[in-house]
């Protein structure tokens, strides 16, 4: 379809208020494509975005809005989603699908307006369709407002880290095999940095991000997990690493020679370039507890090559990462992070709590089917639950159902407490424990409520740590432990004064962790664990947030190139 000039400015008349704002307004075209790439020596089509891959990064500034206009020249369904946008009022345009959105088809394209507010540093984007964010995956760089500064020295040059994974498998395949088996996924062959896997892999030599430094400066790492499956721990050799953001939000700078990151979340770090000039390596491995979890045990590499004179042949040892399966090491880094909280970036936690919400995270499973064999542990189906329930896709986007009160399509009916209390983390739950509801359910909440989430994980067949995220909303994260939640002890020790702003929250294996959110942006908004093979099980879940009673509390229209179920 052709538009006119009149046409394209009625549009911006009536979606973008006014001309001005409209004309103002940056594009983004983003082509979905599948295309050849060779890694590990192993060539196939992958579906990418403008022939990158990684894909295009976002430049935006605080506070601006931009389109992007996402065209599937693909051969499959697929959707893109703003992680950590907030996207005040437009759950239109987040992505998720079957849950915001239908899935855009081959040949379809929707232009997707995404409202920054209060972001604040990196984020991404990746697709929200089975699996295809594996390889459909950029990141955002949300830069201060126009006129003011980082809360910290300007660094002299800003380079995003985003952690990936190769597949020599196709990734439908991977996908629907997985499915049909019903246990656990094959691992990827190998990580990637920015793209590349490094010198670790066979055949993969010369496949090594490189980042150029010069001594005595200092380096911004925009630090972003777009791994599928797994907790990763990342270090820099010789190089202690600065924390100063995570999530789109400054924190209080502290210094660690590693990183913790969820899927999902994003850690800023500055690197001096304080060492002798030589070739240090940059590393990443996955961190994994549950036992028996199969999981990638290879390392991605990346160089940093300090400018000047020097026998590039003595590279440095690898970065001295924690064991595998370190709890303590994964935690205790991701207890370390505090909001700024300063007078230009405060706080404000929630602190009359209006809706208690205690959800339990576990791994399940159905029965197979009669005739079939399944890969999970007893002939059985592998499933996830919150709150016991495995959450299934309706037919039409929960939001549309929403909006146009299209009976059938969800319940409101998700339980605010499990089921079923037991005691949680306990070693060897009986297998009746295993079993769960399949079913759509969302928990509707009033506009303007104060939400308190306590996630509880549990050690139902071996347990796991969860990164929990939620679209719509950054929340704040007031407590985590390890064991069951108690609920008269914990909460006085939460942090109300400076608890990090995160979208994203690995509940920690056999733990727990308490958010806080004030329920202002209406529309529909999925949550669930960032894992995908958990997610694909069924531990998923959505919030409705009601409209409030002002025109300025509602969610705004729908915009008129909604792809159709
Ligand atoms: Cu990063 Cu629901 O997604
Ligand atoms: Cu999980």
């Amino acid at each position: 379809m052709k538009l006119s000039i009149f046409e394209i400015l009625l549009f911006c008349l009536l979606f973008f208020n006014g001309l001005h704002h409209c004309l103002a307004i940056k594009r983004y075209r983003f082509e979905l494509k599948e295309e050849k790439h060779t890694k590990l020596c192993n060539t196939k089509n992958i579906l990418i975005v403008n022939g990158q891959f990684p894909g295009p990064t976002i430049h935006v500034h605080k506070g601006e809005t931009i389109i992007v206009d996402v065209i599937n020249s693909g051969n499959y369904n697929v959707t893109i989603h703003w992680h950590g946008v907030a996207m005040e009022r437009n759950p239109w345009g987040d992505g998720p699908e079957y849950i915001t959105q239908c899935p855009i088809p081959p040949g379809g394209k929707f232009s997707q307006k995404v409202i920054f507010t209060v972001e604040d540093g990196t984020l991404w984007w990746h697709a929200h369709s089975n699996w295809t964010r594996a390889t459909v995956y950029g990141a955002i760089i949300v830069h201060p407002k126009h006129g003011t500064n980082y809360p910290f020295p300007k660094p002299h040059a800003e380079v995003p880290i985003i952690l990936g994974e190769w597949w020599k498998m196709d990734i439908q395949t991977l996908y629907y095999s997985f499915l049909q088996k019903g246990g656990d996924p094959n691992v990827s062959d190998a990580y990637l940095i920015n793209g590349h896997p490094g010198d670790s892999y066979p055949c993969s030599k010369r496949d090594m991000f490189n980042l150029r430094v010069d001594q005595g400066k200092t380096y911004l790492l925009r630090i972003i997990n777009s791994v599928t499956q797994n907790i990763m721990f990342f270090g820099v050799a010789n190089h202690n690493l600065t924390v100063v953001g995570s999530d789109g939000s400054y924190t209080k700078p502290f210094t660690s020679d590693y990183v913790t990151i969820s899927p999902g979340q994003t850690i800023d770090v500055l690197l001096e370039a304080n060492q002798n000039p030589n070739q240090y390596y940059m590393a990443a491995k996955a961190y994994e507890r549950t036992p028996n979890v199969p999981f990638p045990r290879n390392i991605t590499t990346g160089i940093i090559h300090y400018n000047g004179k020097y026998d590039t042949k003595n590279t440095t040892p690898l970065p001295n990462l924690p064991v595998h399966n370190d709890t303590d090491a994964s935690v205790s880094f991701t207890n370390s992070l505090k909001s700024l909280a300063s007078k230009d970036h405060p706080v404000n936690v929630p602190l009359d709590i209006t809706t208690e919400l205690f959800y339990t995270l576990s791994i399940n499973t159905f029965p197979c089917e009669i005739g079939n064999t399944c890969e999970g542990p007893g002939n059985t189906r592998l499933a996830a639950t919150v709150n016991n329930v495995t959450f299934e896709n309706p037919t039409v986007d929960l939001l549309e159902a929403y909006y146009h009160m299209i009976n059938g399509q969800f319940q409101t009916n998700f339980p605010n407490n499990p089921p079923l209390k037991f005691n949680y983390t306990a070693p060897n739950l009986p297998s009746e424990f295993r079993s769960s509801e399949r079913g759509t359910k969302v928990k509707v909440l009033e506009y303007n409520s104060t939400v308190e989430l306590v996630f509880q994980g549990t050690n139902i067949l071996g347990g796991g740590d969860h990164p929990m995220h939620l679209h719509g909303y950054s929340f704040y994260v007031v407590g985590s432990g390890l064991g069951n939640f108690n609920k008269e002890k914990d909460p006085l020790n939460y942090n109300l004064v400076d608890p990090p702003y995160q979208n994203t929250i690995a509940v920690p294996y056999n733990g727990w962790t308490a958010i806080r959110f004030r329920a202002d942006n209406p529309g529909v908004w999925f949550m669930h664990c960032h894992l995908d093979r958990h997610a694909s099980w069924g531990m998923e879940m959505a919030f409705i947030v009601k409209n409030g009673k002002t025109p300025e509390s509602h969610m705004l229209p729908p915009p008129p190139d909604m792809p159709r179920c």
